[in-house]
């Protein structure tokens, strides 16, 4: 389904293209839907779009191999994309492979926008591209910090006094 260019305004990665960057970014922008239990993302693979998850939740996670078993592999989880998340970050930073892979919870609603066209867009525009690149540092860093969160949850120190 096609996406209007007003919806994709409304989300601050978004927010600073003016309107005739963001009818060429609506033209190649689709949203999709997913069930519950699809992998929409893969470790490893082309970062080929940056997503917003508009409904449901993603739920992050690596494969890694199993310690002496290099025949099986386990996932490690690490949080959530929750809905208005921006995710498929890598689509901007080199080497553009994703770093992560991401599995539906529930039903999901999603809008891809093609990286390509955004790197053209971009190229055009170095102050819009300087914005647009501070919005992926900011979310790009939350979700370490969250991810910190959790390790040192996993991992509290023994207090001594
Ligand atoms: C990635 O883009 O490398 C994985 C998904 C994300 O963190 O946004």
């Amino acid at each position: 389904m096609m996406v209007r260019p007003a919806l994709l305004k409304h989300y601050p990665i978004f927010s600073l293209l003016n309107a005739k960057q963001l009818k060429t970014l609506s033209k190649v922008a689709k949203e999709e839907t997913y069930g519950a239990g699809e992998i929409i993302f893969k470790e490893g693979q082309p970062a080929e779009a940056l997503s917003i998850l508009l409904k449901g939740a993603i739920d992050l996670f690596f494969t890694v191999e199993v310690e002496y078993h290099p025949e099986l592999t386990k996932e490690l989880h690490f949080g959530t994309i929750i809905p208005g998340e921006v995710f498929g970050v890598s689509a901007l930073i080199e080497p553009y492979i994703l770093t992560s892979s991401g599995r539906t919870t529930r039903a999901c609603q999603v809008i891809h926008v093609d990286a390509l066209k955004l790197h053209e867009i971009l190229l055009e525009d170095q102050d819009l591209a300087y914005g647009v690149i501070q919005e992926i540092a900011k979310i790009a860093l939350e979700r370490l910090n969250r991810t910190r969160v959790q390790l040192a949850a996993a991992n509290l120190p023994t207090l001594v006094s």
